[in-house]
């Protein structure tokens, strides 16, 4: 395969060029975006995720030399570190690794009847998973005294009643376990930082809608969705995509945040910002 380099294609100003990565929970939904647009950007990616065929249908579908699919469970910690030894192995490093892999765990439960094993498999994949990719990321740094960590975290990470427990819970775990990091791999040149997007459509927010995946009713509730988060949205007239929460993480991988460290960096339009029920006291005469 050509890469759009050679073949001419449009390439932005490349602001990750020659670098490697890893990205987790890469095959789908704001992964693939993160991958297509680290390659846009000149980055060699390994995509590393558990839905196999996803991920060899998206390292096909692009037109880029620098890709390689490898299976990955994010809860399995040689799971992790394999994947980040396969890219080493591959392309030499790892210069950036994206903890992007998560899974919500069922909505709605009455807290009296949260099923504990479903709680510890939503911290096994959002919260151990991200801390073994800081781990296994930092082992190959550190050596080298650089690299960019960054993590997907949520509106979910910052306040509650915009997820079920242990998705919320395992979300401000992943703003502490990003504070942690960056403070003890500061010392190696190492910055960590986390992105925090409000509502993307993708298969895990769409999992909150009944529908059945491939008919009409997928469409109705792809609507649906959109509908409710424009609705429930700060920033109205402009609609979060996947791309933009790809954009603000180039940037925290790129030289341009070269002493940004230790944030969150919420892609959300402000809605974290605003407390909801007050909305509107300022226009009230
Ligand atoms: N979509 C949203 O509205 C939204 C909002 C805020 C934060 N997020 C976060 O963004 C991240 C990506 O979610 P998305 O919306 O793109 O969801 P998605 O379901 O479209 O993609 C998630 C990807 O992670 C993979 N994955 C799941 N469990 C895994 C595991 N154990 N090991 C490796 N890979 C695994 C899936 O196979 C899939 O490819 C998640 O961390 C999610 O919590 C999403």
């Amino acid at each position: 395969m050509a890469s759009a380099s050679s073949t001419g294609s449009s390439l932005c100003s490349e602001r990750l060029l020659g670098k490697v990565a890893v990205v987790t929970g890469g095959a789908n939904g704001i992964g693939a975006s993160i991958v297509r647009s680290f390659l846009r950007h000149g980055a060699k990616v390994c995509v590393a995720d558990i839905e196999d065929d996803a991920g060899h249908r998206l390292v096909e579908s692009l037109s880029f030399d620098h890709i390689f699919y490898c299976h990955c469970n994010v809860a399995v910690e040689e799971d992790v570190k394999r994947a980040v030894d396969a890219a080493v192995a591959k392309y030499g490093t790892v210069d950036i690794m994206v903890n992007n892999a998560g899974i919500t765990g069922p909505f709605g439960a009455d807290i009296r009847n949260v099923d504990i094993s479903m709680f510890e498999q939503v911290f096994d994949v959002n919260v151990k998973g991200v801390f073994s990719g800081m781990k296994h990321a930092a082992r190959v740094m550190i050596p080298k005294k650089k690299g960019a960590i960054i993590s997907t975290c949520s509106v979910a990470g910052v306040m509650g009643g915009v997820g079920p427990h242990a998705y919320t819970g395992s979300k401000h775990a992943v703003v502490g376990l990003t504070k942690s990091a960056a403070c003890e791999l500061g010392q190696h040149g190492i910055r960590v930082n986390c992105v925090a997007p409000y509502g993307v459509v993708t298969g895990l927010s769409l999992s909150i809608v009944p529908h059945k995946k491939g008919t009409d009713e997928e469409k109705l509730a792809v609507a649906a969705l959109r509908h409710d988060m424009a609705e429930k949205a700060n920033l109205k007239g402009v609609e979060l995509t996947a791309n933009d929460v790809a954009n603000a993480v180039v940037f925290l991988a790129s030289d341009e945040a070269n002493y940004i460290s230790g944030v969150n960096l919420m892609v959300d339009g402000g809605f974290s910002a605003v407390y909801n029920s007050f909305r509107n006291l300022a226009q009230i005469e």
